[in-house]
């Protein structure tokens, strides 16, 4: 390895998924993955409907010594080759928090290296950074199953959020649809697939907040609306959940365009300083047709430049925990071995408050 590089192992275990994975930080600061494993608990879960905290922990305990060992053979590196191990700490289902956590902890002190506690939501925003695509500042959209948010990332640890959902993060809203219409889980890719077959006109849905300033974000009202359409017809059938999907995806992706054209304005009163604005948009979400066409669109008309990493790195895992190690590491920081896994982490400290969830902050 050339001097100044750094060898990371990564592990993600905050919600469903196992991961663990070897990325290198040259010492130009250019990234490259070496080993990015990840296993899905989607099988665990299905039956559920939805992830059992339980469930995800005890599958966790169960992975991740062969994914660990596994990412580290894909790499071909051995453990005496790293310089550091980063896991997340927060924020997450706290059972599975503290398997990776405490794991990474484990594996540091037996090789005598540094550990590095990571927010899970530093990895989303970090991520373009490791694919070396833009500089700071810009604007992250992250839209996951358990968050969505607007953040102004100014640099490593430097985030301001923009706005924020008041109640569903994006995601779940998805998943929540998905199965009062039937469907199965995870729901994102089933309401995409009814939705293409759908009249979007059929039933009108609202566009929660449109219009309203800032850039926060609310589904709950849209998701009980899906509902009550839903349960207002004698008896769903195939067409009628096209439709419904196709009206919520119209929804959703309406009241993204407004929210989005917000954010970059309040972008622009923060940081005008940027060469370039750019947007990046992180989270399972992402993964959605319609709704990257809408950013595409939103982007466009207003000069920005649109990143969406590929999905399997706008998902969750563990090389981009890996590289916000590595970045944290490059800046002399490392984490003692007493952190606490936290269930609630805002990367934001100064607004995490502003949804008044109480002194751990903000839940989405
Ligand atoms: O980032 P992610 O893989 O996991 C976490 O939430 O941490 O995001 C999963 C979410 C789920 O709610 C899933 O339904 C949603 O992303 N999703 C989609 C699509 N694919 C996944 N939502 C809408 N359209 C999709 N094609
Ligand atoms: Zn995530």
């Amino acid at each position: 390895m050339a001097a100044g590089a750094t060898l990371i192992l990564g592990i993600e275990t905050s919600c469903d998924e196992t991961a663990a994975a070897i990325v290198r930080r040259n010492d130009d600061g250019r990234g490259e993955i070496l080993a990015n494993a990840v296993l899905s608990q989607t099988r665990e879960h299905a039956p559920y409907g939805g992830v059992v905290p339980e469930v995800a922990a005890r599958a966790h305990i169960h992975h991740l010594p062969g994914l660990v060992q596994r990412a580290l053979s894909e790499a071909q590196v051995s453990a005496s080759d790293l310089s550091a191990v980063a896991a997340t700490a927060g924020p997450g289902l706290v059972g599975g928090l503290i398997v990776g956590h405490t794991f990474g902890k484990g594996y540091a002190l037996a090789r005598d290296l540094p550990y590095l506690a990571i927010n899970h939501l530093e990895g989303h925003a970090l991520t373009p950074r490791l694919l070396g695509e833009c500089d700071f500042p810009y604007l992250l959209l992250l839209i996951s199953g358990g968050h969505t948010q607007f953040q102004l990332v100014r640099g490593v640890g430097d985030y301001l959020r923009l706005g924020t959902t008041i109640d569903d993060a994006l995601g779940e809203a998805f998943d929540k649809t998905a199965k009062l219409l039937g469907l199965g889980y995870p729901g994102g890719p089933q309401v995409e697939a009814f939705a293409r077959n759908g009249n979007a006109r059929r039933f009108p849905l609202p566009r929660p907040l449109k219009g309203r300033p800032g850039c926060d974000f609310s589904f709950s009202g849209l998701k009980t609306a899906a509902r009550d359409t839903a349960q207002s017809l004698p008896a769903l059938n195939d067409q009628d959940r096209a439709d419904l999907c196709a009206a919520f995806e119209a929804a959703v992706c309406d009241t993204v365009a407004d929210r989005l054209s917000h954010a970059m304005a309040m972008f622009h009163e923060h940081a005008d300083d940027a060469a370039r604005p750019a947007l990046v948009v992180a989270g399972g979400v992402a993964a959605n047709a319609r709704l990257r066409q809408t950013l595409g669109e939103i982007t466009r008309e207003n000069g920005f430049d649109l990143h969406v990493p590929p999905f399997h790195l706008c998902t969750d895992n563990a090389a981009m925990i890996a590289w916000a190690g590595a970045e944290r590491l490059a800046r002399g920081e490392k984490d003692t071995l007493d952190a606490p896994a936290r269930a609630r982490w805002p990367l934001d400290q100064v607004s995490a408050a502003a949804y008044g969830s109480g002194r751990l902050g903000a839940k989405a």
